[in-house]
């Protein structure tokens, strides 16, 4: 009996279509099966195992399996031909060539599919759409301040940058609160320790100036500020802020409003009106409130609607927005500093960061600010 090639072959190779790999397989079956039925199975199951070898290394796998030197099942089928009858041998041997050849034809097509398609792959398409590169860009806050900065720099005023865990003194009793005075209820704050705090405002940085510097000076002292605070749309427990600083002989009032209105009208506009109202900070002597008029209702208090006028949510109705607090620095913080308040006078407003890009650019809600969602930050 001559050996049974299809015994040999791996069945689960041959579950498929092999025509991608013999187009004219079913020609050749019939041919095959006309010399030896045995034959035309085993070549329609041969080729199927390679037109569905997915790999070139599964296809080199499949190709010894059948037509290799040593462990190619063709191989031995012919090896053993002298065996045989002379008739078998005539019609199996007719056979075995022409498996062999076909075969090898099977082979080589599916081998050139295989590269074909891994060239394909590599290929780059030029016609596909880029991917846009995810870019960056300084958070809306740093980009207030950088403005303010840039604004400030070009009034002559320095960047002094002070620590957010001060000593109670230097956040209040340098500054002229006294120890129990009422004007610390205003800041609410968290105690580090029992003489140490986070700063509740960046003035404590005018007394490290001084301190360290004569006059005359003029700086700026922009950074995070800490109260403790009950969270809401307007309050967070941590917030930025900017003072300023003036101190030189007769620095006056005017030069403080001059300032302020060469602020207030380069973030708000060169058509905005300013006011300065009387108010009590412990640190100035007079203190004042810089209010601008409302850059959305332009002070009218009401903005059109569809249906008429409606009050606005800006000012509140009042026309008015309140920008920040400003002063003469009180005689008693240059004494703590070991200035004389008989020699140098100077000026000093602060301001809140947060505020004043939420009225720039009508944000409803401090917390946007530090939830860190790109989606309110891509928007600046
Ligand atoms: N430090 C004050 C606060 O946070 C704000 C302030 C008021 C700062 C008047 C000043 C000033 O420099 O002159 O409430």
């Amino acid at each position: 009996m001559p050996l049974d090639l299809l015994q040999s072959l791996d069945p689960a190779w041959s579950a498929g279509d092999g025509t991608s790999a013999d187009p004219a397989l079913a020609d050749h079956v019939a041919e095959l099966s006309a010399l030896d039925e045995s034959l035309g199975r085993f070549y329609a199951a041969a080729v199927t195992a390679l037109a569905t070898a997915n790999t070139p290394a599964e296809l080199r796998e499949r190709q010894l399996a059948l037509l290799g030197r040593e462990r190619g099942v063709v191989t031995h089928a012919l090896a053993e031909m002298p065996a045989l009858s002379v008739d078998d041998r005539k019609r199996r041997g007719k056979g075995l060539n022409l498996v062999k050849r076909w075969l090898g034809e099977a082979e080589e097509r599916r081998r050139r599919a295989l590269e074909a398609a891994a060239e394909s792959a590599d290929a780059i398409d030029v016609t596909v759409p880029g991917l846009r590169p995810w870019v960056g860009r300084p958070h809306v806050l740093a980009q207030v301040r950088d403005e303010l900065l840039d604004l400030f720099h070009g009034l002559g005023f320095s960047v002094y940058t002070s620590r957010e865990v001060e000593s109670d003194d230097y956040n209040f009793g340098k500054l002229n609160f006294g120890p129990d005075h009422p004007a610390r209820d205003a800041h609410d704050t968290y105690f580090v320790g029992a003489d140490v705090v986070l700063r509740t405002h960046t003035s404590p940085g005018w007394v490290r100036a001084m301190e360290e510097r004569k006059p005359p000076l003029r700086l700026v002292f922009p950074g995070r500020v800490f109260r403790a605070e009950q969270v809401d749309a307007s309050h967070m427990d941590q917030f930025h802020q900017i003072d300023g600083l003036y101190v030189d002989r007769d620095v006056s009032m005017a030069h403080l409003k001059a300032t302020l209105n060469t602020f207030a009208r380069s973030i708000f506009g060169p058509k905005t009106r300013t006011r300065l109202i009387p108010i009590y900070f412990p640190f100035v002597e007079p203190g004042c409130q810089l209010d601008a008029s409302c850059i959305v209702c332009d002070g009218a208090g009401t903005v059109a609607t569809a249906g008429g006028t409606k009050r606005c949510s800006v000012c509140s109705g009042g026309g008015w927005i309140e920008l920040l607090g400003a002063g003469m620095v009180h005689p008693n913080v240059f004494r703590a500093v070991g200035y004389d308040p008989e020699q140098v006078t100077g000026f000093a407003f602060g301001m809140g960061l947060e505020r004043i890009a939420m009225v720039r650019h009508g944000i409803p809600e401090i917390r946007l600010f530090l939830e860190n969602d790109t989606r309110f930050l891509e928007q600046f």
